[in-house]
């Protein structure tokens, strides 16, 4: 019955867990976090992802960049890598000084500074791939580079013009920034994909459990499932009642679980006495179609029911929809 409804249900909901999938192309992310308390003292801090995995880590503390993944160098040979990171070397150093000196010649800067950016690649295909860099200062975003020059954000203060003309005044800084932008970067990645692929490609099960607490709502309860340890990120979480998408479910963000999976719930807010017959429903690629359902505690129809609904999901999970996995 609803299970029949539920999995042609779960037909649509997989067609959007696969399209979220094939949008998922693992851009390669590198932030840095710098502190300026005053004119004397500074920190420098690097994290680089691929995707949702952390993949290197660069501490202020240290002269060399760490490897979070035993695939972290990707393709490249010990000498490129040795190369690469003498020039990230050379601009930590340069990068700092450089700071000092914008602040002594901007009067309407103080201290303390803080400035954090981002950069790297989005790789589509073997030729295609877009880089990105943006600059954020105080927290708020001030500049990007585009293509060959930085420019200025909409709501950037104007001393920002300054910084930028001295910038792209720079030939050698800009040289180097296209080359590592437009042309190391897709390598890089390119290497990455193919040496970290069976853990960028891996498949981990949900677990789904219920629980249930007072609602801030008089005389309701919420209803709350939980749904955790799955990779990639892509799931889709439903309370159900019979055949029904109960349309007030409350999703919450993806949270981050410590061994690099996923954790999200999904909360219902029903009037106390009504909770039966509702379901959680939860769609995952690692389920290859059989859906996890967990029932709440008082299904009214009893044992029978229940046999009938056991035998009717086994049924289901013969009718596998055809997935045909898009690799890259
Ligand atoms: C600068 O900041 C650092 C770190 O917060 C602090 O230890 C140091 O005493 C400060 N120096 C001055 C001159 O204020
Ligand atoms: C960060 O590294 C630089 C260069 O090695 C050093 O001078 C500075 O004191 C470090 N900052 C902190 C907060 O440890
Ligand atoms: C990518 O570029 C190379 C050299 O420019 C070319 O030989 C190759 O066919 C291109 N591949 C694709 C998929 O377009
Ligand atoms: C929820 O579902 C009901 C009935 O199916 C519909 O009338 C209502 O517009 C839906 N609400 C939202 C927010 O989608």
């Amino acid at each position: 019955m609803w299970n029949v409804l539920c999995l042609l249900f779960w037909v649509f909901a997989w067609v959007w867990v696969q399209s979220e999938a094939q949008q998922n192309n693992f851009p390669f992310r590198c932030l840095q976090i710098s502190s300026f308390p005053n004119s004397s003292s500074s920190s420098t801090d690097g994290l680089a992802w691929l995707g949702d995995l952390q993949t290197h880590r660069w501490s202020n503390a240290s002269d060399t960049i760490d490897f979070v993944k035993p695939w972290s160098q990707g393709k490249f040979s010990d000498q490129q890598w040795e190369q690469l990171q003498r020039i990230f070397q050379v601009y930590r150093f340069s990068f700092t000084r450089d700071i000092q000196e914008f602040v002594k010649m901007l009067p309407n800067i103080h201290y303390p500074v803080e400035i954090q950016m981002s950069a790297g690649c989005d790789v589509y295909s073997e030729n295609a791939s877009k880089s990105f860099f943006y600059v954020a200062f105080q927290g708020e975003y001030i500049l990007s580079f585009q293509g060959t020059s930085f420019q200025k954000a909409p709501d950037a203060p104007s001393w920002t013009e300054l910084v930028i003309k001295v910038l792209n005044g720079d030939q050698g800084t800009m040289e180097t920034l296209q080359w590592l932008l437009n042309d190391i970067c897709p390598k890089f990645v390119h290497g990455l994909l193919e040496a970290g692929k069976a853990e960028l490609e891996k498949q981990e099960k949900p677990e789904v459990w219920l629980s249930s607490g007072l609602s801030p709502k008089h005389g309701h309860l919420q209803l709350v499932c939980h749904v955790s340890g799955f990779y990639p990120k892509p799931v889709w979480v439903m309370w159900m009642h019979g055949e029904q998408e109960q349309n007030s479910t409350q999703t919450s963000d993806y949270l981050p679980n410590a061994d690099e999976t996923w954790y999200l719930q999904a909360t219902l807010d029903v009037e106390a006495g009504k909770e039966a017959g509702l379901a959680c429903c939860v769609k995952h690629s690692s389920l290859r179609g059989q859906n996890k359902i967990r029932y709440g505690k008082h299904s009214p129809m009893g044992i029978i029911f229940m046999a009938v609904l056991v035998g009717l999901v086994l049924i289901c999970a013969g009718c596998y929809v055809i997935y045909t996995k898009k690799h890259r």
